[in-house]
């Protein structure tokens, strides 16, 4: 499938705006400042924290910070499938899912057998999704643009 562009100029802060490409849901979220924070904090509850499973994610993205899994820190490019089965995942940046891990700093929650994401689409320990999300091959054509592909 051809490239698509995404614009973000509109995308408020702890919200998501979803694409279609290749037929996948793009999840583009911009995260917050405490989000960005929390995330190093759970590297010990994650079961690839480093991204080292080199087909989840392009390796530009980790060559910033490896726990964001982006080219810019706040904005944060996923494709939405579950790695278990590939249900979508629902979005819970601020309910902790119960009973679960009190460290939950919000993240993805796969309703269909429940695996566990962090805000950079990495997976937890003890769910059956076996690896991170993937992050789709993307680049920025300007400050607001997303070239998806
Ligand atoms: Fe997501 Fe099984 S498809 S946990």
């Amino acid at each position: 499938g051809a490239p698509i562009t995404a614009d973000i100029s509109a995308l408020p802060e702890g919200q998501r705006l979803i694409v279609e490409w290749r037929g996948q849901p793009i999840w583009i979220v911009r995260r917050s400042q405490a989000i960005l924070k929390a995330l190093p904090t759970l590297d010990g509850n994650l079961r690839d924290p480093k991204s080292e499973n080199p087909d989840q994610q392009p390796n530009y993205v980790l060559k910033g910070n490896p726990e964001y899994r982006s080219i810019k820190p706040e904005v944060s490019v996923l494709v939405g499938l579950c790695t278990h089965l590939g249900c979508s995942p629902e979005m819970k940046a601020e309910i902790r899912p119960e009973p679960f891990d009190p460290e939950w700093k919000g993240g993805y929650f796969c309703p269909c057998h429940k695996s566990r994401f962090d805000m950079s689409g990495r997976v937890y320990q003890g769910v059956p999704a076996p690896t991170n999300l993937v992050v789709p091959p993307h680049h920025y054509e300007n400050d607001n643009t997303i070239v998806i592909g």
